[in-house]
């Protein structure tokens, strides 16, 4: 039987491949076909798996949640290509496939970026959920991919490039650039199954702590696995003079807080949402994620 991950991911995979099709006519085709090849290249789809599975936790029916999924999947592709870039990251490999900028060559790969973020935010102003549950997805998505987000975070992440940061610099740093998205997730999904203020709250913060132990643990990886098993490049970080979690603490450290903030989170939901147990058995599930 397959389990409840396998299930909510197989769910968002059949909805997100069906994304922007009858493009083959279009004269700007090869954007489309830029977007497509990141967004179709795989990875793990925790972010839709986590908008699915608050709705399910909250009491609503996960299918409703489909376009908050794919638009969370969406805006995550575009931080993942844009993160590669000569600029940025530098790195030449993505799930297991050569990076986009790489195959399509660095306009297009900004441009496949720029447009993916705005089909995520029109995937979900033009589903058919209520006005007002598209309206609080939408400034969910915003705040988490906007100054205060993703680019905020990604700021921090550059400038910090070749610099010495602090621990507070980096927790500053990483619960923009990774906590936010997968806070929006939480967020977007327990509002699409009608949550209370207090359950929207809760799932912030069980995203935000899973985000943080989410961040340590790629740390980790990017030193101590393999470019086979991780699909991308260990030792981009190294390569960047980056401050990370396991430059900072070293592996134990990164272990013992892992396993505090994933407690924490599960602690956040427990007792808040009518079936909180594939939450905290996912959050589980991710403190000790190989890839
Ligand atoms: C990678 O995210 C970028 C970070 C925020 C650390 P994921 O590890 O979720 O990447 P995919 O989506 O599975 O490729
Ligand atoms: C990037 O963090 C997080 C994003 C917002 C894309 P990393 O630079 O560590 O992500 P990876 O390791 O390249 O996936
Ligand atoms: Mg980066
Ligand atoms: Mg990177
Ligand atoms: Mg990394």
């Amino acid at each position: 039987m397959p389990s409840l991950y396998e299930e909510y991911r197989s769910m968002a995979e059949a909805e997100i491949q069906k994304a922007f099709p009858g493009h083959s006519g279009m004269p700007q085709r090869r954007l489309v076909e830029a977007m497509r090849y990141s967004l179709l290249a795989g990875g793990k789809r925790i972010r839709p798996v986590l908008v699915l599975a608050f709705c399910d936790a909250t009491g609503g029916c996960p299918e409703k949640a489909l376009p908050a999924a794919v638009a969370v999947e969406m805006l995550h592709t575009y931080s993942l290509i844009h993160d590669d870039l000569p600029c940025m990251d530098n790195d030449d490999l993505r799930r297991g496939k050569p990076t986009n900028h790489v195959v399509y060559g660095e306009f297009t790969a900004i441009l496949a970026g720029d447009a993916l973020q705005a089909e995520a935010f029109g995937t979900i102003l033009r589903s058919s959920l209520s006005a007002e549950v598209r309206a609080e997805c939408a400034e969910a998505l915003a705040n988490a991919a906007g100054i205060d987000g993703i680019c905020g975070g990604q700021q921090l992440d550059m400038e910090g490039n070749g610099k010495t940061l602090n621990e507070q610099q980096l927790i500053e740093l990483q619960s923009r650039k990774t906590g936010s998205l997968l806070a929006a997730a939480c967020l977007m999904g327990a509002i699409v199954g009608g949550a209370s203020n207090k359950q929207k709250e809760a799932a912030s913060a069980f995203g935000s702590a899973l985000g943080a132990a989410f961040q340590i643990r790629d740390d980790m990886l990017d030193e101590l696995s393999t470019t086979g098993e991780l699909g991308k490049p260990v030792g981009s970080d190294r390569r960047g003079e980056k401050t990370t979690f396991m430059s900072l603490y070293g592996r134990d450290e990164c272990l013992r807080r892992i396993a505090a903030l994933t407690e924490y989170a599960k602690k956040t939901v427990s007792g808040i949402f009518p079936s909180p147990q594939f939450l905290m058995d996912f959050a589980d599930e991710l403190s000790i994620r190989r890839s």
